[in-house]
Parts: structure tokens; sequence; C-alpha cells
């Protein structure tokens, strides 16, 4: 299938991983950017499905897409546990499977450092957001301090081959805003899970709204 990823030992550390980072504090952020949502949500690049269980009651949908088949599964396994209803669906953040204007909100979750191409993943999340509704994302990014985003450059150099295709050193809100998006809210701070991954320590939560054309 066009579009298809295949990282077939990084999803498995991942899955792993993200269970792990839950009680050292991602579980909060994950709440923090799920909170008060309501409504149709589309979640971009589910993983292992690790955001579902902290999805509000007010959400009535949750259609979430994943295109690496082991994490679709382990999705899968995790939507049923769901406060909320949730499918998954095979298919790419530069092609959702979704029609137009179809999301109160998108979700982007630890992923726009790993698609190849941010802007055509925004343009997509415009698209299938209805008028007036909203962007959350919960991001690494590129560290607002010079020194320790030159280190990221050179991490990255070799970085996305043991990462799925993640890079450490994006700058999303900045990507965000060219893609047409005003930001409504930012929260920056490091998550220092430890050494091996201090590159991708810099993050973000916050929300966005389509800017009218
Ligand atoms: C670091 S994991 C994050 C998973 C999950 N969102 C989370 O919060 O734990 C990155 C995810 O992005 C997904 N991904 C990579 N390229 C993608 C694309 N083009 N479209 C959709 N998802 C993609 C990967 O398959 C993986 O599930």
């Amino acid at each position: 299938m066009p579009g298809a990823i295949n990282h077939p030992l990084f999803a498995r550390f991942y899955t792993v991983l993200a269970r792990l980072a839950e009680p050292a504090g991602t579980a909060e952020h994950r709440q923090e950017l799920l909170a008060g949502m309501e409504g149709r949500a589309v979640e971009v690049g589910s993983g292992a499905g690790t955001n579902f269980v902290h999805y509000p009651t007010t959400v009535t949908e949750v259609i979430a897409v994943e295109p690496e088949s082991y994490l679709r599964d382990r999705s899968r396994a995790a939507a049923v546990g769901a406060p909320v209803p949730v499918s998954v669906k095979d298919g790419s953040a530069a092609d959702l499977p979704i029609e137009d204007g179809w999301a109160d909100v998108v979700v982007f979750s630890l992923v726009l450092c790993s698609v190849a191409d941010p802007a055509t993943a925004l343009a997509e999340a415009r698209r299938v957001l209805r008028p007036g509704g909203q962007l959350r994302f919960y991001e690494h990014v590129r560290a607002a301090s010079p020194e320790r985003a030159r280190l990221q450059d050179r991490v990255d150099r070799v970085w996305p081959y043991f990462a799925g295709g993640c890079h450490c050193n994006r700058d999303t809100p900045r990507a965000i805003v060219a893609g047409g998006f005003d930001i409504e809210h930012l929260r920056r701070f490091d998550l220092r899970l430890g050494w091996a991954v201090a590159p991708v320590a810099p993050h973000v939560i916050g929300t966005a709204v389509p800017r009218p054309r």
C-alpha cells in the first residue's frame, strides 16, 4: 500500500518504551493533550494506542490512522479498552482515509517528528478538520537553545536510522504556523527519561486552529 511504513524492530521497542514512559510523565502529558476535547477526533499515527485510555468521554468517536502493521495491531488491541469508541485504520498522514471536514479535532502525538513531510501532514489535517475545528499536538521538538539545537542537528545524522524515521531536530511549532495554523496555546518543557533519549528531551504541548484562507 502506498505510504506503508515498516519498522518492525522500532515498533516493538517503541511499544515497550511508550508503556514504561507513562508513569515517568507521559501519562500526564497525554491527559493534558486531550483534556476538554469534544466531538469527533482523528488521531494521526496512533502507534500502540497509548493515548486511547486518556480520551475524555466528551469525545464521541475517534478514528485512529496507523501505517505500521505491528503498531496498528497494538492500537486495535488498545481500542478495546478505551473509554470512547475508537476505530483504527490503515493509512498515512499524507493521505488520510477521512472525508473533508469530518473532524472536530485532529491529534498529533509524537508523530510530526516521524512523517516524511510535515507540511503535507498538516495540509491533510486542515482538510479533515471542520470549520472551527482544532489541532492538538504533543511533540518533541528542536531545542530553543542554539547550542542544544546544534547538537540535535549532529545527532540527527544517525537518529532516524535507529528511531523509525524520527527526526530529533524538527521545529514543529514553526511548521504548524507555516502549515496555515494559528497557535492558540503552547507549553514548552523538557521530558527527561535518561541520557539515551536526551536528544528528544525538548517537548511542546499545544493547540492550534486553521488560519482563515
Ligand atoms: C514515536 S511513534 C508515536 C506513536 C503515538 N502517537 C504515541 O503518542 O505514542 C511515531 C508514530 O508515527 C507513525 N508514523 C510515521 N510515519 C507516519 C505517516 N506518514 N503517517 C502516519 N503515521 C506515521 C509511526 O508508525 C508511529 O506510530
